[in-house]
């Protein structure tokens, strides 16, 4: 008998495994993965849409325009199921959520962690609240939120009024707030420093990343000292947090009111785990500073044409902080430098369009045209 998987037709014979399957093992997603050093049970239902083993790719010509000579490994994590690294921790909250049998997750976002919220609990057929700030959510985020199904709530505030209400939903007890508060995301999320070790071979020297909530600098340092206390890792990287200027809280040492930035995924004024970062930066002998949206705006633009790698302008904000740090020669020669690009850069079409600096040219459809403009 025949039979026909994705229009391809087979005999119903169990095939022998040709030898180019082997490299193309069945990723399970991070929690299978590293169940060990995750809180779960055999009673834990495990919601995963794959998402992890990212590409960790290397970045010379990046390294070379901003005249560094050190070794850059970006972290791609914009290549996740919902094009964030949020689905790392999002698979643990709502495995666990599921697990405590909510029927509703819940969550304020600048758009990442709407997303990625929602994809999973449509997989685990469970119920999606999310707040926005109004008007303030990249396109490809909102468009997310809604396509998986989400009750979409667009707040007349900034992210800090929405986590406000969504701790305020929490304490009814009636729904679970999926927030990086709550602490499963802190441990899904540190999968990701493990994939980084597991890849490099060992731990970097530097890391750099953006920072918005504070979840994701608390999660690397937790991830890396983990592995670093299992032997997993031969040393603890130095962390390097960049925020935007106009919402750089943590910088600034106080909330910020009313937070500005074209990376609209850290227009955050006051962090949930404003200490987590703290411990990060001072137990890493880190650094944290902000960056400017020009800046920003430019690291956006050398990335992708220096390495083909589009990222959202948050990504980019650790990338102009890299710059900086690297002509004033401070990352020493021959260093192993990592970067986490926590976006991907088609969830803000609008911001990609505007910074191009040119437009499509418009011609006739006629090959003669289409040579003089190219001059040929
Ligand atoms: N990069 C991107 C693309 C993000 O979406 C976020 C946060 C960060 C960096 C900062 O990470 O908050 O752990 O310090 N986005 C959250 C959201 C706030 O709602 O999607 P953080």
């Amino acid at each position: 008998m025949t039979t026909v998987m994705n229009g391809i037709s087979s005999d119903s014979q169990p095939a022998s495994p040709s030898p180019d399957s082997k490299a193309l093992t069945q990723w399970p997603g991070v929690i299978s993965h590293y169940a060990r050093y995750l809180p779960i049970s055999e009673f834990t239902p495990i919601i995963t849409l794959n998402e992890g083993n990212t590409p960790l790719i290397r970045a010379d010509n990046f390294v070379e325009a901003c005249g560094g000579e050190f070794e850059l490994w970006l972290k791609y994590e914009g290549l996740n199921p919902t094009c964030s690294f949020k689905d790392r921790g999002m698979t643990l909250a709502v495995s666990k959520a599921r697990e405590r049998k909510a029927e509703i997750v819940i969550c304020a976002s600048t758009g990442n962690t709407s997303a990625s919220a929602a994809a999973y609990a449509a997989k685990a057929k469970m119920k999606c609240i999310v707040l926005l700030p109004h008007g303030n959510i990249a396109s490809g985020k909102l468009a997310q939120a809604l396509m998986y199904g989400a009750t979409t709530i667009s707040i007349n505030g900034n992210f800090d009024d929405a986590l406000r209400i969504v701790r305020e939903l929490g304490e009814t007890g009636q729904v679970e707030v999926v927030n990086s508060v709550n602490p499963f995301r802190i441990e899904g999320q540190k999968t990701a420093a493990f994939e980084i070790c597991d890849q490099l071979g060992r731990a970097p020297d530097f890391h750099f990343l953006p920072v918005g909530n504070a979840g994701n600098i608390t999660a690397y340092w937790q991830g890396y000292k983990e592995y670093y206390s299992v032997r997993k890792a031969d040393r603890l990287p130095r962390l390097f947090g960049f925020q935007a200027a106009g919402a750089a809280p943590i910088v600034e040492g106080h909330p910020i009111e009313k937070p500005e930035t074209v990376a609209s995924a850290i227009r955050i004024g006051n962090p949930a785990s404003w200490q987590g970062a703290n411990a990060a930066l001072n137990e890493s002998k880190g650094h944290i500073d902000k960056v400017s949206d020009s800046e920003i705006l430019a690291a956006y633009k050398l990335i992708a044409k220096t390495e083909g790698i589009f990222v959202e302008p948050a990504s980019a904000a650790p990338l102009a902080g890299l710059i900086r740090i690297a002509k004033a020669g401070m990352i020493p020669r021959g260093s192993v430098v990592t970067a986490i690009m926590t976006g991907h850069g088609l969830k803000d079409p609008d911001n990609a369009i505007k910074s191009a600096g040119f437009e499509p040219i418009i011609v006739a459809p006629i090959k003669e045209a289409v040579m003089k403009v190219i001059g040929l």
